[in-house]
């Protein structure tokens, strides 16, 4: 059990790839902290099968896109167990418009989750992390977020996910030695984000790429248990591409 008795804060965990996530470390011993915004039963659902496995894990409500919550996040996941070992920034927004429909509020959606949110969670472990002077944390980006893949109706998706991709090399600088910053970048994904796509959006998700099919969940959480785990201890300000090939193309 690679993270046996490590504390993992997983934002976004509730459905998806935080979900996978959320489950995989829980099997390798973690103690894990299941962010959610609003789905208070997905996230118990993802509880209850940890403990039922004789784990130990508890759900936190809190929007990253909004700073007191992040804090009230921090305050009970110490309360619960004591300290911060990994954090996954995996929370993220997507509002799919076009370059004339996109508003400022979708902006800041988009931005204030993805991006501040990220860098806000970042801080509060870092603060941890730095005066034990050991922690990891993974970022989760998009292969949206690679300069040569944006997409037409998701400039503000790819504009966050590139800095988010940005960020992770500052942070992984201005936290070292002692912490390892890295981030993980899907392709399509089999979620329910990739579920209220369009056939046509879809069918071209599976076609551009090598393999001829989306992601699963459960191989984009092997990237970020990969990232966070002793074997992956002289890497950091590194973006993992997970995608089936798909930003080849
Ligand atoms: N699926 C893909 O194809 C794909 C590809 C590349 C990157 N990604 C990235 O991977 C991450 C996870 O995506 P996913 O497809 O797994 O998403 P998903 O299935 O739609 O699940 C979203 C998760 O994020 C939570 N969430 C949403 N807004 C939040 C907020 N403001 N504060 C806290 N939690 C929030 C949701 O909580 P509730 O259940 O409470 O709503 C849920 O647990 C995102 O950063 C996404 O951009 C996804």
């Amino acid at each position: 059990m690679k993270f046996k008795d490590k504390v993992v804060l997983i934002t976004g965990a509730s459905r998806g790839i935080g979900r996978s996530t959320a489950l995989l470390f829980a099997s390798q011993g973690a103690k894990v902290a299941v962010n959610y915004v609003s789905n208070k039963n997905a996230a118990d659902e993802v509880v209850n099968r940890i403990i039922a496995k004789k784990g130990h894990a508890i759900a936190v409500q809190a929007d990253v896109s909004n700073p007191d919550d992040i804090q009230r996040m921090f305050v009970e996941t110490l309360q619960a167990f004591g300290t911060i070992d990994v954090l996954i920034n995996n929370a993220g927004a997507h509002v799919p418009k076009s370059f004339w429909e996109i508003n400022w509020q979708d902006w800041e959606k988009v931005l204030h989750t993805n991006v501040i949110g990220s860098f806000m969670c970042a801080r509060e472990a870092g603060r941890i992390m730095l005066d034990r002077k050991s922690g990891v944390i993974v970022n989760v980006a998009s292969v949206r977020g690679l300069f040569h893949c944006g997409r037409v109706g998701n400039l503000d998706y790819s504009a966050a996910k590139s800095a988010v991709i940005s960020m992770t090399t500052t942070m992984a600088k201005e936290l070292a030695p002692h912490v390892r910053v890295n981030a993980i970048a899907p392709g399509p994904t089999e979620t329910d984000l990739t579920a209220s796509w369009d056939k046509e959006t879809l069918s071209c998700a599976i076609n551009d790429g090598l393999m001829k099919r989306l992601m699963k969940p459960e191989e984009i959480a092997q990237g970020i248990l990969f990232l966070s785990s002793p074997e992956a201890s002289g890497i950091t300000g590194h973006v993992l591409v997970v995608d089936g090939g798909y930003s080849l193309k």
